[in-house]
């Protein structure tokens, strides 16, 4: 099979390229340098050229609180630029694989305590922040445009690659004495290597529509950064301190619940990976990566 990758100098986008590297699948890797998603006619070129079977839509304007400045460039990538994928994808007869958020959900206590499981594919969307609401018109529009589209819902998108929570940590707990985390802000990883695994056996089995994938758990970042600090031995060097979400300004607003229901993803016969160990493997991942450099 034949995947073309957009974004791929992203935290996703480069997990699926050392995913496929020797594997039976062939990758075609797009950066943003190569291949602007919000260019209709440049897609469209690069499709016929590659002519894959499948294209893995990493590309994505991510900054969550940039975006409420800038929500005219959020909604021409993350709506424009899934809607041109699409477009592109369905005139073709390609199988287009979408990534989107927990943000575009509401994220109040009230759904916490009505949905302790988490949000499950078909609740209704009701997105509190630019970026989550870009997603979300993004969603609308591959199943407006319709073909053959999976879209996969992931949370606390964390890897071996770019920026994310737990690197962050990471380099915090080296160079601070004290950290103060947020804990009142539950939801669960979904951890890059497993979500690429995921993603393949769901192409693999033709699924198509929405799907959840997260790790297993309900935590908060302040469990999250607690059990980092266990895992590498800085627990009694490092001073955790739980703040709330008021205490730590942010521009956009976070939901105090953003956990995915995964029972779908489960019933397809794919088993939730447990965050504990999900963030174990990530952990010596990193590792080696440093030791190697
Ligand atoms: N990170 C999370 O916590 C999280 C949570 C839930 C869902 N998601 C979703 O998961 C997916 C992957 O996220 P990620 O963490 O891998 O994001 P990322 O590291 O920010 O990667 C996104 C990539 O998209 C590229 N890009 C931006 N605008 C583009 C454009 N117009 N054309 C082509 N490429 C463009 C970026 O390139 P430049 O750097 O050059 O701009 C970047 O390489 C996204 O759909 C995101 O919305 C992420």
């Amino acid at each position: 099979m034949k995947l073309l990758i957009t974004g791929a100098g992203g935290q996703l986008g480069m997990e699926w390229m050392e995913h496929l590297e020797g594997t039976r699948h062939q990758p075609a890797g797009y950066g943003s340098g190569m291949l602007d998603i919000t260019d209709k006619q440049a897609i469209q070129k690069v499709l016929d050229d590659e002519q894959p079977d499948v294209v893995i839509n990493c590309a994505a304007y991510t900054a969550v609180d940039d975006a409420e400045d800038n929500r005219d460039k959020a909604f021409r990538v993350n709506r424009d630029g899934a809607a041109y994928v699409a477009e592109a994808c369905k005139t073709r007869g390609i199988t287009m694989v979408h990534y989107s958020t927990d943000y575009v959900f509401e994220g109040s206590e009230r759904d916490q305590k009505k949905l302790p499981d988490g949000y499950p594919e078909h609740h209704p969307a009701n997105p509190q922040n630019v970026y989550g609401a870009s997603k979300r018109a993004g969603e609308e529009e591959i199943k407006r445009i319709g073909g053959d589209w999976l879209i996969l819902r992931v949370s606390w998108l964390c890897g071996v690659y770019g920026n994310n929570f737990i690197k962050t940590m990471l380099r915090f707990s080296k160079e601070r004495d004290e950290l103060k985390v947020v804990n009142d802000q539950t939801g669960c990883p979904t951890f890059c290597s497993d979500l690429v695994v995921k993603t393949m056996k769901l192409v693999e089995m033709e699924k198509k529509g929405y799907f959840h994938i997260s790790s297993a758990g309900a935590i908060t970042w302040f469990d999250l950064t607690e059990e980092i600090l266990k895992l590498t031995g800085r627990d009694h060097r490092v001073q955790l301190t739980a703040i709330s979400s008021e205490e730590f300004a942010s521009k956009a607003h976070r939901p105090a619940f953003s956990l995915l229901n995964c029972e779908k993803l489960t019933r397809a016969g794919l088993n939730q990976l447990n965050w504990k160990d999900g963030l174990e493997r990530l952990l010596s991942r990193v590792n080696e990566i440093e030791e190697e450099l």
